[in-house]
């Protein structure tokens, strides 16, 4: 048999077509198709199985189906080879249904002469050749493309982990970042401090004597001035003023200094800001400022300096005045609570000096003053530093509070309320054991 000869199996029941079609390949190409007759599409299944046909010509008035379910049945079991539909009629919706279906083209019975038929069967193997090959390229591109996808889902998977990674490094980078500049700060306000202290308290002893010999000299002075002479008792007046003013600013230098004794004894820290708020009375009604307490009972003793923690909260009442001229709410709250290891300064190393799981006392003292200038911030507890220059201001408060909070092991600091005007002081103290 010649392998180069195209196999053709025409599926046909009609003895007269049959004989035809037959006719017509014999008498334009029988060296050129080999050509195969079945009557019914049992017998073609059949044939098919065994040969390898090239192209079908199927009848579309099979006994067993009809139409395009014939077409349909053949073109669903062998779908790679090629189908040409024969009519019997001129219909040219049933035509192009058949060739939009898989059909490569349909010839009508008695108008196909050999010419036709040859150049139908050729270009219809062409063409479902031409469809095979884009349909393996698709294929191979749709592979390709799936592929390429797993890939990228991949790396897009490793990227994300790599992000993360990074995220979580620049964070602890970060983190540590910011430790360092807290520690360079407090190390260098530490200095400070010590220098500022040990100046302060060098000029306050060389400062504090003469005070004394001219406020001596003074009151000696004013008892000689005769009666009438009222401008000299006046200027003597003001002179003494300037005089106590400096020798303030020089015992509030001492106390900053750490110089003054310390005298701790274990006691309630809710006495001590109850004869604060007693002495601050008078200012606070003057003022029309209204004070909330919300004090928690049970509190464990601190071990202080009574004078000095009084200090520390008579000069911040003052500070809160002085913000609210014009009247307002001084809201203090005393509570105790243990401290976690997440919390602002607690820490586990020996020298941290609050530790997880330690009882403290905190305070918040809430004022609905002016507020901090954010850029003044971390400058309140600088000594001499004031807005409050022109009204008498020393700046000399928050720097003692701050020496003597020290002092304690305890801790302050000063923060702008969020939402709403004023600031927040927050205290933390140390505690003495609980029935110790
Ligand atoms: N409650 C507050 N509200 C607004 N500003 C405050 C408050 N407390 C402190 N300040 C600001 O911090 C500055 C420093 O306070 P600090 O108590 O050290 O000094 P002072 O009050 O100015 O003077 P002194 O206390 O020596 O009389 C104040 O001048 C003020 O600008
Ligand atoms: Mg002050």
């Amino acid at each position: 048999m010649d392998e180069k000869r195209i196999k053709v199996l025409l599926i046909e029941d009609s003895v007269f077509d049959t004989k035809l079609i037959k006719d017509l390949c014999r008498e334009s190409c029988s060296n050129q198709f080999e050509l195969d007759q079945r009557e019914n599409l049992s017998e073609a299944f059949k044939a098919l199985k065994e040969k390898n046909f090239d192209l079908i010509l199927l009848d579309l008035t099979l006994p067993e189906a009809e139409g395009l379910e014939t077409l349909a049945k053949v073109n669903g079991r062998y779908p790679r080879i090629p189908i040409i539909v024969l009519t019997r009629t001129d219909d040219e919706t049933l035509a192009l249904k058949s060739v939009s279906m898989g059909a490569q083209d349909y010839l009508i019975k008695g108008q196909v002469d050999g010419v036709i038929l040859k150049r139908s069967i050729r270009y219809g193997i062409e063409r479902k050749q031409m469809e095979e090959e884009l349909r393996k390229h698709r294929e191979n591109l749709e592979e390709l493309v799936a592929a390429r996808t797993v890939e990228l889902i991949e790396s897009n998977k490793q990227l994300m982990q790599e992000i993360s990674k990074r995220n979580s490094a620049e964070n602890s980078l970060q983190a540590a970042f910011n430790q360092l500049k807290e520690a360079r700060a407090q190390l260098i306000q530490a200095e400070k401090m010590e220098i500022v202290g040990r100046l302060a308290s060098g000029i306050a002893h060389e400062v504090k004597n003469p005070l004394a010999i001219i406020l001596q000299g003074m009151e000696y002075l004013a008892r000689k001035i005769p009666s009438q002479q009222e401008d000299l008792a006046t200027t003597f007046k003001f002179m003494a003023e300037a005089v106590n003013r400096a020798d303030n600013i020089v015992k509030g230098m001492l106390d900053f200094s750490g110089v003054s004794l310390v005298e701790r004894q274990s006691q309630e820290i809710i006495p001590i800001v109850e004869k604060s708020l007693v002495l601050m009375k008078h200012s606070f009604d003057l003022n029309h400022i209204e004070v909330i307490r919300d004090f928690k009972d049970n509190l464990p003793q601190v071990n202080v300096d009574k004078n000095k923690i009084e200090q520390v909260f008579l000069n911040l009442f003052e500070n809160a005045v002085q913000a609210m001229a014009k009247g307002g709410k001084l809201k203090v709250r005393i509570w105790a609570e243990k401290v976690s290891e997440n919390d602002e300064w607690v820490g586990k190393r020996k020298e941290d000096v609050f530790h997880p799981g330690e009882e403290i006392i905190k305070m918040e003292i809430e004022d609905t003053g002016t507020g901090i200038p954010e850029n003044l911030l971390d400058k309140v507890f600088d000594p001499f530093f004031t807005t409050k220059r022109s009204i008498g201001g020393t700046g000399l408060g928050l720097s003692i509070v701050r020496s003597i909070m020290e002092m304690h092991q305890g801790k302050i600091k000063i923060i702008n309320k969020q939402g709403g005007s004023g600031v927040q002081v927050v205290i933390w103290f140390k505690t003495e054991p609980r029935g110790g």
